[in-house]
């Protein structure tokens, strides 16, 4: 413990190249006691979360969903589980991608109405962090917007238990929940430890439903935490034992579960490893792909993994010069070769590269725009300059350069193309 304090000292320092106001956040955030969910994991845990809810004496619940999810029949074994015991319980289904704003303001509206206490989250990332919001907005009497920012609630909200999935967003253990205006264009992170579900279940039967797009865009997104957490600037021994633990286990399994979505081994251990980058991400944060992905996601409505998934191998590149000694611990990790760490660590970017390209993830994103690429790339800067403590600070010139290099073009390939209605089942965030 001692050692993992003095070596968690060292790395505040090592970080020094971070701008003051950075480096005292993360000196917050590996202090801040973060809540952790009790976990059901394995088969049927869906079920036993609802059996165990159901001892809790709640007076009603609110069940936060969405259409498809209730297509798919996915949440009737808890549902079962909490009529059996005669829970009462509210359905509400509307949730869309990106956690829109007027929705979230309409399950607090029915919250109320039903005179709820507590509320099941039964979806992918958009549906837990609407969740979240309506939680801490109808414990607050606060529209959901004014809670944007860190901790701008007063109260916390009542439990909050949780069912992923996908296995990606890491949402069930995080601090924040992002949401947006009805567009999607605009998006908000509301932060709070006392948003962090109780309980939460990983349920392989439940992302099994999910198709190989979907299952491949969410575990690229979950490698994405954990490789991001890993060579950040806030990174901790705690961190990095689960950073390093979800990349070895997606390194493994996700190629699997999107061969055989019904590989309920594969998916198990995705969902696990969906949890262990989530718990690296809330406390070490995540970096430049997520700025710039987040970008892609609000000017063209590129899914949120995918987008994560396509810039991910030329993000690191660019990092390369700072973090090849972290990003070769992750090689060896995983169990690659090479002569040095600089070469190590190259070979892990190929190497991440082509694990992308096997689970059909494509090079270019077919929405990019030449004429965009200025604005986003300031945009892109902007957010991570004010939240990420990257390893190498893009410059606009920088960021620009990383969005061309996904820009379509002669003999780069087809373009991830947004998937229809189906890509809306998970919804990412
Ligand atoms: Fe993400």
């Amino acid at each position: 413990m001692a050692r993992e304090l003095i070596g968690d000292m060292a790395r505040s320092i090592a970080a020094a190249s971070l701008p003051v106001l950075k480096r005292a956040a993360g000196v917050v955030t590996r202090r801040l006691p973060i809540p952790q969910p009790l976990l059901l994991v394995g088969a049927g845990s869906a079920a036993r979360l609802g059996e165990a809810i159901a001892g809790f004496a709640h007076r009603r619940l609110l069940l936060v969903t969405d259409a498809s999810i209730v297509r798919l029949g996915l949440a009737e074994p808890l549902v079962d589980a909490l009529r059996a015991a005669r829970v009462g319980h509210v359905v509400f289904d509307a949730v869309l991608p990106d956690a829109p704003i007027p929705v979230i303001e309409d399950g607090v509206a029915l919250f109320r109405a039903e005179n709820c206490d507590g509320i099941v989250a039964f979806g992918g990332g958009s549906v837990i962090d609407t969740a979240k919001v309506i939680g801490l907005a109808a414990a607050n009497r606060k529209p959901a917007r004014e809670l944007a920012g860190y901790f701008r609630g007063l109260r916390g909200p009542g439990p909050i238990y949780a069912v992923p999935t996908t296995a990606g967003t890491g949402s069930e253990v995080t601090v924040a929940a992002v949401i947006s205006d009805p567009d999607g264009a605009k998006k908000y992170t509301v932060a709070d430890t006392r948003i962090v579900p109780e309980m939460a279940a990983l349920d392989p039967l439940v992302t099994a439903a999910l198709p190989p797009d979907i299952t491949a865009a969410t575990g690229m997104d979950a490698l994405t935490h954990a490789v991001e957490a890993y060579i950040g600037g806030w990174a901790t021994s705690y961190t990095d034992r689960v950073a390093r633990a979800a990349v070895a286990t997606i390194w493994q399994q996700l190629p699997r579960a999107w061969r055989d979505g019904s590989d309920l081994e594969a998916r198990e251990k995705m969902a696990l490893a969906s949890t262990w980058a989530g718990l690296a991400f809330t406390r070490a944060n995540v970096g430049n792909v997520h700025a710039l992905a987040h970008q892609l996601g609000g000017r063209y409505h590129v899914p949120h993994g995918l987008a994560n998934a396509i810039l991910l191998p030329g993000v690191l590149r660019f990092s390369l010069p700072q973090a090849a000694p972290r990003l070769a611990q992750l090689a060896r990790h995983v169990g690659l070769e090479g002569a040095d760490d600089r070469a190590l660590a190259a070979r892990f970017v190929d190497a991440l590269a082509e694990l992308a390209e096997g689970i059909g993830i494509a090079r270019t994103v077919a929405a990019l725009r030449e004429k965009d690429i200025a604005s986003l790339a300031l945009a892109a800067c902007d957010e991570a300059d004010r939240n990420y403590p990257v390893p190498r600070q893009m410059t606009p010139a920088d960021a620009a350069a990383l969005l061309r290099e996904v820009l379509p073009g002669p003999g780069r390939g087809a373009g991830a193309r947004i998937p229809g209605a189906g890509a809306k089942r998970g919804a990412e965030r």
